[in-house]
């Protein structure tokens, strides 16, 4: 096969990040830039992203980290930024339901994170924490699902890591076999490698 391009062969997922080196602005905003030109369904752009960063607004930060449960809050603490990212769950030209409003938030999160690597951060999208919590925590409207926080800063060895999560941080990364994903054609039925 031939090799990926490295904005996506290299973006990955840290848990060790530089606590002392916050995220330029200039730089965040590229990286919100590129969750804005994401894909959308009727252009909806459902996607919000509430910025909490810790050199520009601690208090906003801490609130984010609260959300966050103990297994994740043992890595993320040193992450200078933590986005909760959200979803419109209703269209906003007619107010029905839109079904596509996760699958959109998505594409925007991992053009954020293809962008932080490309700039030499990276941002590690995080499930575990409390959506409850955040809508409280951030008063926000019922209308919009709070999917994920996301911590972005700069990566950082790995050695500042307690020794299970650090095995993790250096563990080969994978991916399960093509044939599992893709198919040819229809259901279950092995890609082709080559032109027939
Ligand atoms: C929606 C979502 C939720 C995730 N939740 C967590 C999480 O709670 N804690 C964590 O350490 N990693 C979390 N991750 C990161 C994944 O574990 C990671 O993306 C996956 O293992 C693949 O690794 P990679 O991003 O380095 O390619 C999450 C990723 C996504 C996309």
């Amino acid at each position: 096969m031939k090799p990926l391009n490295e904005i996506i062969a290299g973006r990955w997922s840290p848990r060790a990040f530089d606590a002392e080196k916050p995220v330029p602005r200039e730089d965040l905003l590229v990286i919100l830039e590129a969750a804005r030109w994401a894909p959308s369904c009727n252009g909806e752009e459902p996607w919000r992203y509430i910025v909490c960063d810790r050199y520009f607004d601690p208090n906003a930060w801490d609130l984010a980290f609260e959300c966050l449960i103990p297994g994740n809050k043992i890595w993320a603490k040193n992450a200078p930024v933590l986005a909760l990212c959200l979803a419109d769950s209703l269209s906003e030209s007619s107010d029905a339901a839109n079904r596509f409003s996760h699958y959109d938030a998505g594409a925007a999160s991992e053009n954020l994170a293809l962008e932080a690597h490309a700039r030499g951060m990276a941002a590690h999208q995080i499930g575990g924490f409390d959506p409850d919590l955040a809508r409280q925590s951030f008063s926000i409207p019922d209308r919009y699902e709070c999917l994920s926080m996301i911590a972005i800063g700069h990566p950082a060895p790995p050695e500042i890591l307690d020794e299970a999560l650090r095995e993790k941080e250096i563990a080969p990364r994978s991916r399960k076999p093509m044939e599992t994903r893709f198919f040819e054609g229809s259901w279950g039925k092995p890609l082709l490698e080559q032109e027939p």
